[in-house]
């Protein structure tokens, strides 16, 4: 399994490498809950952790990556600014403290309260300082992405949104595709929602499948870097093994047609934060 998932990389449009597959924590207790999960997923080969200032998790994330014994430099790390402070630079440095690493290999602006491109000259200031080595956005809609990129001299290499077949923002991941940015897929089992969901589970049950295989592979083969939640070492390994099997292009459009978003360009359907 290691040598499997290190295979599948995307390269971001700064040259960097970033694993098709990582775990996300979101929602995961700091502490023992956090440092299990992180080194479960290390130990079967992930090489990619995706957490944020906002999770309050970092330093567990920290904790299991030195106790996993894996090099820093094979793991790809990614944290988010915290949109409530005011300074991405200072945050990034809080978060450089609490994982424990000199570099953070993609900080994205978690997302955009108080405007798109206010945070993004700070966000450029930490890639200059070498603190961060990519970044990019989250929860940005294609106006939005329109408008960092107008006011870029770096620009984002992804943005990591809410999707899933049942959440299948096909304009916005086209606007992403034109301007080279990677979409990043969250929440790509609808936090748990969309296992039970009949067609995935009639889709599953035609390849020997699990449901949540089917909605990460769904990711995969659009084209997204996919980042599963699991607190259950039995589960973080399944989601894995989603390299070995392919849907077929019949698969893909019934998949699509569960769109409950008019294929948008919205991030979101509701705004938390404003
Ligand atoms: P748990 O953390 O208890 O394993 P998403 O990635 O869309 O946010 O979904 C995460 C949710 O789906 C969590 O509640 C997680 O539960 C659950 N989950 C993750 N992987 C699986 C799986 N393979 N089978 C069943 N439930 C899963």
């Amino acid at each position: 399994m290691p040598e499997q998932l290190t295979e599948h990389v995307r390269t971001l449009a700064d040259g960097a490498a970033i694993p098709i597959l990582g775990l996300g924590v979101w929602q995961v207790a700091n502490g023992r809950e956090t440092e299990n999960a992180v080194r479960w997923a290390l130990e079967l080969g992930y090489r990619h952790i995706d957490t944020a200032q906002a999770y309050g998790n970092e330093e567990s994330v920290g904790k299991a990556l030195r106790d996993s014994g894996v090099p820093r430099e094979e793991v790809f790390i990614t944290t988010k600014f915290f949109p409530r402070h005011r300074d991405p630079v200072a945050a990034a440095e809080d978060s450089l403290r609490r994982l424990g690493i000199e570099q953070i290999d993609l900080y994205i602006i978690h997302w955009p309260e108080g405007g798109p491109t206010w945070a993004w000259s700070g966000m450029e200031q930490a890639r200059e300082q070498g603190r961060v080595r990519s970044i990019g956005i989250s929860n940005f809609s294609t106006k939005e992405l329109d408008e960092v990129l107008g006011a870029a001299t770096t620009k984002p290499v992804v943005n990591q949104v809410q999707f899933s077949p049942f959440e299948y923002r096909r304009a916005l991941l086209e606007s992403c595709e034109q301007h080279g940015v990677v979409l990043e897929a969250y929440s790509p089992l609808g936090t748990g929602r969309h296992l039970d969901d009949r067609t995935i589970v009639e889709i599953a049950e035609r390849h020997g499948r699990t449901p949540a295989q089917i909605l990460i592979r769904w990711a995969i083969q659009r084209g997204t870097v996919v980042i599963p939640k699991s607190t259950h070492r039995e589960r973080i390994e399944e989601n894995a093994r989603v390299f070995d099997f392919e849907l077929s292009a019949e698969d893909m459009s019934e998949l699509d047609r569960l769109d409950r978003t008019g294929g948008t360009a919205a991030a979101r359907e509701g705004k938390w934060w404003s």
